[in-house]
């Protein structure tokens, strides 16, 4: 090929390249953002035949135990049912399912890994993906929201944590959340 044509193709070459550009960039236009609030009920119970929390993992020589349920290093797997009321025999509306890892030196500190996927309504199949440091022992606080599927695509927000009921003797834990989630679908 001589430099003549050369100069005749790159042109094209660009124009081709960019259309496909252009093209991707289309593809993926992410619409309007919305603000959605929800409201609901975590309902930890570590008892019966179906703890919603299980220990998989702890360092060597470390005693778990009803009065240290989370020394450092202890790994929980979660499969924790979310209800529209307070009361545990409300309405399911989701379920929690990911890892709680203990991962505070000197204070109880948990570290949440997991997806809340929600179940009722114009939500079901869409879930939330909370990664966020979540120190229990507060009874306000705070966890963040990284990303999620389905209409909650490409979110990110906020929960705001209150922790209503804790009954150390049955291991019982029910916290109230307010979400607040930035989506598009
Ligand atoms: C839990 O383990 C700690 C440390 O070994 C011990 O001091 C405590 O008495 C145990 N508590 C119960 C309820 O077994
Ligand atoms: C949620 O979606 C599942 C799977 O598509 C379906 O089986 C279920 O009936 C739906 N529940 C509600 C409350 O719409
Ligand atoms: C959630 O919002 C309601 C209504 O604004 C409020 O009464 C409640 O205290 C809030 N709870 C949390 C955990 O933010
Ligand atoms: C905590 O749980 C124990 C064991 O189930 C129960 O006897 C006790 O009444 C509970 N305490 C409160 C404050 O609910």
């Amino acid at each position: 090929m001589n430099n003549k044509r050369m100069n005749d193709v790159i042109p094209l070459l660009l124009l081709f390249v960019l259309t496909i550009i252009s093209q991707g960039h289309a593809h993926y236009s992410l619409g309007k953002e919305k603000i959605t609030h929800l409201h609901f009920f975590y309902q930890e119970n570590l008892n019966g035949d179906h703890p919603t929390a299980v220990l998989v993992a702890k360092p060597k020589d470390t005693v778990v135990n009803a009065s240290n349920l989370a020394p450092f290093g202890v790994v929980y797997v979660l499969d924790t049912p979310l209800t529209e009321g307070q009361d545990p025999n409300s309405k399911v509306v989701g379920q929690v399912q990911g890892l709680s890892v203990s991962a505070g030196q000197d204070k109880t500190m948990l570290v949440f890994m997991a997806d809340f996927e929600f179940t009722s309504c114009e939500f079901n199949g869409s879930s939330i993906s909370v990664l966020s440091r979540n120190p229990i022992l507060e009874t306000d606080r705070e966890l963040a929201i990284v990303g999620g599927r389905g209409k909650f695509r490409m979110a990110r927000g906020f929960a705001n944590l209150h922790t209503n009921y804790m009954n150390a003797t049955s291991s019982v834990v029910i916290v109230e959340y307010n979400v607040t989630i930035f989506h598009y679908e």
